[in-house]
């Protein structure tokens, strides 16, 4: 069957399509349907299931002989370390991490945070958690005690798993001061932490809260796997929206297993057995679902890389990997590759390898550009494929079902729709519109098994944020058009979420901290245009009359501030002092305008713009950072 009958098919029948599709899950009791519209717009799926996550990504490979295959394959070009985890060894290890937890009290429902670099400790805490039932939500290693704060008090974990350290290229990521430092933020505190030490950092533990990983399961029981609810969230993740509150995405345990199950065939092409790797970090939503759930649920083997496209030690070092641990099917964000094509503009370092293994590169996260997609084509010599995804859905929406059918690529589109998804455009009124005109994508209702059923805490935000613009429909916040060939293009966000390195941060919630600075009287902060990162940062700063400060010594501090509140992720490094802002006559502030003259892109005059003579003063002030033709 090609991609067109597998789609129609669904869509003929989706109860049909996803009950097959839970074939391949092994339940503790079958769901009996699909799909539970009671209450519409909200949807759950596999409801009356009961099902345990682990069991499916761990035990179950081992009690089909499978327990001498490699899971896990960690490779720290940064320690210069690789070691192999077979399942049968997952299975032991998880199960004790599990019993550990359990004697400290964590049960089903319970919340755990964690807070941990890429090594396999941090797959193994994910799957610890899901044997219990309990619900992760890690956090990204590369954000401030701030943010983890924020989470700690939104989660209100019983306990939170951390590592004493991350490794950046020539620096130590000291954890635990963070976690420390996040605790003593937050309003909940956690009853207790586990620290994992690493060799490079032997944290402080603080006696009666926190427990060293190997201390704390000496002598403890093994866990066995605890049943839930198909519809029992598997984990919280975080992530970036208008405000500076993040949303808490949850994730739903049996759509999640049946999603992640069905990608890594039809979508990746890979068979269990074959070495699959996504080349992110723990803390996104790519590392939940293609490092961790998705390679292992479906008996994969899978590699957690500590290191950098660049610089650990070159930009040879994803050919390395690739050749050296038999990876079939490789994903990253094109940031990677633009990293790579900067150092290395020939792909000399490749021809040190043999990467004849690899059948095909899958970008996503951003914005694929086509000189990207062309150089690692013909560098890697194999088939380069964009897909489009968010946090929200844990999985393509649009993309090349290449494990159905190689569709024929076209260079600046993700290709075209999964089973599972309706995608349309619509204008403003929420009208479906032609093909190749430009509006807002939308999904229609409901989303596919493994989506967000709602956020965390927050139904009313859930049904604000996504639901209520188009009724029926799932808005996704960017926008876009489709082709004559049912081809979709991702044009740009509709909100203020920017994507740096692939990472999705949000203005709004650097202007939160900006804001917060003494001398700041208004600011602004925009994504521009760049080389490597796609987007970057870039605030304005109106001062207080009478501040009677440095110019620079402002823009110093707010940087410094932005570091130590949002945390080192948000690469913010460029802030201007301006007079004034750009706003309508209504006081809204015209950032997409500043956008335009930051990118020396043409752009309409505002017809509500209060004074036009601003924007000269904006396109000067961009000018003397570089910006807008400077
Ligand atoms: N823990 C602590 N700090 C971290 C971190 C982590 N896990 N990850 C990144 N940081 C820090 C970096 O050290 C850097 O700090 P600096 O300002 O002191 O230099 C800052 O956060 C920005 O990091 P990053 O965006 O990674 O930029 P970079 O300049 O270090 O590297 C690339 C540029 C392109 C090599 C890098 O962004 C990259 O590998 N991107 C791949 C994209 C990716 O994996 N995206 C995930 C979504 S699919
Ligand atoms: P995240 O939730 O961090 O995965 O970010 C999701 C957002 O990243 C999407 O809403 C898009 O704005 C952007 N994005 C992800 N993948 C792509 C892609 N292939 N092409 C263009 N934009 C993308």
């Amino acid at each position: 069957m090609g991609y067109q009958e597998v789609y129609d098919g669904w869509k003929q029948d989706p109860e049909a399509f996803w009950m097959q599709a839970a074939q391949a899950i092994d339940w503790v009791k079958a769901p009996t349907k699909a799909l539970f519209d009671d209450n519409a717009p909200l949807y759950e799926w596999f409801c009356d299931s009961k099902v345990n996550t682990c069991y499916n990504a761990v035990d179950r490979h081992v009690e089909a002989g499978r327990g001498e295959q490699i899971a896990i394959i960690h490779d720290s070009p940064i320690t210069g370390t690789k070691h192999e985890i077979t399942y049968g060894e997952l299975q032991t290890r998880v199960s004790l991490l599990a019993g550990a937890l359990r004697a400290k009290g964590i049960e089903k429902g319970d919340r755990v945070i964690i807070y941990m670099p890429m090594v396999p400790e941090a797959l193994e805490a994910m799957l610890a958690c899901a044997r219990l039932g309990a619900i992760h939500s890690v956090v990204f290693g590369g954000f401030a005690a701030n943010e983890l704060a924020v989470r700690i008090d939104d989660a209100t974990p019983k306990a939170i798993i951390a590592a004493s350290c991350g490794l950046e290229p020539g620096r130590v990521i000291h954890y635990k001061p963070l976690l420390d430092g996040a605790i003593e933020l937050a309003t909940h505190k956690p009853e207790f932490c586990v620290i994992f030490q690493r060799e490079q950092e032997v944290a402080k533990l603080e006696d009666g809260r926190d427990y060293d990983w190997h201390g704390f399961q000496a002598g403890v029981a093994p866990a066995e796997c605890v049943a839930v609810e198909g519809d029992h969230p598997a984990y919280i993740l975080y992530t970036s929206g208008t405000t500076g509150a993040p949303k808490g995405v949850v994730r739903p345990t049996a759509g999640h297993l049946v999603a992640m199950n069905w990608t890594m065939k039809n979508i990746y092409n890979v068979d269990p057995g074959d070495v699959f790797w996504a080349a992110s970090d723990v803390g996104w939503v790519v590392g939940h679902s293609y490092i961790c759930y998705a390679p292992l649920i479906h008996g994969n083997t899978t590699i957690v890389f500590e290191g950098k496209p660049v610089g650990t030690p070159d930009a040879g070092t994803f050919w390395r990997v690739i050749s050296e641990h038999n990876v079939r099917s490789f994903f990253t964000a094109p940031t990677a590759f633009r990293a790579i094509k900067r150092e290395d503009p020939k792909g000399e370092l490749i021809k040190d390898y043999d990467i004849s293994c690899l059948r095909a590169l899958y970008l996503a996260g951003e914005r694929a550009d086509p000189d990207t997609i062309e150089w690692a084509q013909r560098v890697m010599g194999v088939p380069v494929y964009d897909h489009w995804w968010q946090t929200e859905t844990g999985y393509t929406i649009v993309g090349n079902p290449t494990g159905i059918e190689a569709l024929p690529v076209k260079i600046g589109s993700p290709t075209v729709p999964m089973p599972g998804y309706d995608v349309q455009i619509l204008d403003d009124a929420g009208h479906p519109m032609a093909a190749n005109e430009l509006g807002a994508i939308a999904i229609k209702l409901p989303l596919p098994p493994g989506t967000l059923p709602t956020l965390w805490n927050a139904e009313d935000r859930y049904k604000k944020s996504y639901l209520n613009t188009f009724p029926g429909y799932y808005e996704t916040g960017d926008a876009g058009m489709i082709d004559d060939d049912g081809y979709l293009y991702i044009m740009a966000r509709t909100d203020d979420v920017i994507n740096v390195a692939g990472h999705r941060l949000s203005t709004g919630g650097m202007e939160e901290v900006l804001a917060a600075h003494p001398d700041v009287a208004e600011c602004a902060v925009i994504g521009v245009s760049d080389q490597l990162k796609g987007q970057l940062p870039v605030g304005f700063l109106c001062l207080n009359s009478g501040a009677g400060r440095d110019n620079a010594e402002v823009v110093k501090e707010v940087i410094q501030l932005v570091r130590e509140k949002i945390g080192p992720v948000a690469a913010f490094k460029l802030a201007i002092v301006v007079d004034r802002l750009p706003k309508t006559r209504s006081g809204k502030i015209l950032r997409a305008t500043m956008v335009s003259i930051a990118d020396g892109k043409d752009y309409k005059m505002p017809a509500t713009i209060d004074d036009p003579a601003i924007l000269d003063e904006i396109k000067t002030a961009l000018q003397s950072i570089g910006y807008a033709g400077g």
